[in-house]
């Protein structure tokens, strides 16, 4: 039999999935939960950097779980667990911690750019969020992790800090996990305000929710950034419009992509024309994931089954995880 590969990913619960979210990361864990023996996880310790109140978190934990399995996350392929009910994870980022150094933690790009945004809340969990998410990911020894692009630095920090504990300790316990896109490059998909990625916090407009219902997504794609069109043929599409496209690519077919491209490339092109049939195949693309959202929304015994679940199917596979690093590390055994 094929040797399975072990799969660990998360999502943090601060607000409800974008496309981004799911052509980087989701898309991908809805093809590997299917042969592989898959992690999915609620990243609820690291929400805990911009200090959620509780009852918001609560709140965004249950979304985030509901938009998992409207996704079609399957319980009974893979483990989708909350992070916090892991508690292990908190004692391995501990130990990583020992050996993750100041001047390469405040070298990562996300830890300086959120030190710009919020420079009044520069706290030591978000030095060492790349600790707790390789803690996240090593807990389960994991070899793949299914991202999106802005992830990729701290997939390094993994491997590094995973490398580091073998070396140290003069063992080869954990495998040396590796970002992953089905075969191909890891994916940026953009927003709609003319450059950057789609986000969560990137300002009203930006993101297009799994959520949003089709007037809103209209909206939001009508006022989309773009220009006064091209002045040459077959000039290179300026930022916000080659965003307009990867947009397209994503949701819609590839023939309405080569329309567009040729309309553009003869300078004919129309961007309400484009816009209008962008909105129309985001709203078909997420249509299936509003109705099953509205469904699984007041569910809430079944909710729970599934955390219950995956809490105890998670917690399993890291107390062996914690049990072998505590014997290598030189502590006594306790369990
Ligand atoms: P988060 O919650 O910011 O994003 C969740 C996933 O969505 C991907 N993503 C995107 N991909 C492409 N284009 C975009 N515009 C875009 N926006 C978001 C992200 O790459 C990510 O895969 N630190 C992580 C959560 C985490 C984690 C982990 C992930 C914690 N521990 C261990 C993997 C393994 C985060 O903040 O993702």
């Amino acid at each position: 039999m094929k040797h399975k590969d072990i799969v660990v990913s998360g999502i943090r619960p601060t607000g409800n999935l974008h496309l981004g979210n799911y052509f980087g990361a989701m898309k991908n864990f809805l093809k590997m939960q299917e042969t592989n023996e898959c992690n999915f996880f609620i990243a609820d310790y690291h929400s805990l950097t911009t200090h959620p109140k509780p009852g918001d978190l609560q709140g965004n934990v249950k979304q985030v779980l509901v938009e998992y399995l409207a996704a079609g996350l399957d319980p009974e392929k893979a483990t989708l667990y909350l992070q916090s009910d892991i508690p292990e994870t908190a004692e391995l980022y501990l130990f990583l911690n020992m050996n993750a150094y100041l001047g390469e933690l405040q070298k990562v790009t996300t830890f300086k750019e959120k030190a710009r945004k919020q420079p009044e809340n520069v706290n030591a969990g978000l030095l060492t969020y790349p600790t707790l998410m390789a803690a996240d990911i090593i807990i389960h020894r994991a070899t793949k992790v299914p991202v999106g692009k802005d992830q990729e630095q701290h997939l390094e920090m993994t491997r590094t800090f995973a490398r580091r504990f073998n070396r140290m300790y003069k063992v080869d316990y954990f495998p040396i996990p590796t970002a992953y896109n089905f075969g191909e490059q890891l994916v940026k998909i953009p927003g709609l305000d003319g450059s950057g990625k789609m986000g969560k916090s990137e300002g009203e407009g930006n993101a297009v929710f799994l959520v949003d219902d089709p007037k809103v997504i209209r909206k939001k794609v009508m006022r989309a950034v773009s220009d006064a069109g091209p002045t040459e043929m077959n000039q290179k599409k300026p930022e916000a419009i080659q965003n307009l496209f990867t947009l397209l690519e994503v949701v819609s077919k590839p023939d309405v992509v080569s329309y567009f491209d040729d309309q553009y490339n003869n300078c004919n092109i129309r961007y309400g024309d484009l816009k209008k049939q962008l909105a129309e195949d985001m709203i078909a693309y997420t249509e299936p994931f509003r109705e099953r959202i509205k469904e699984l929304d007041s569910n809430e015994e079944y909710l729970k089954k599934v955390m219950d679940m995956g809490a105890e199917k998670a917690r399993a596979s890291a107390q062996q995880t914690l049990r072998d690093c505590r014997e290598i590390i030189g502590f006594r055994k306790i369990y």
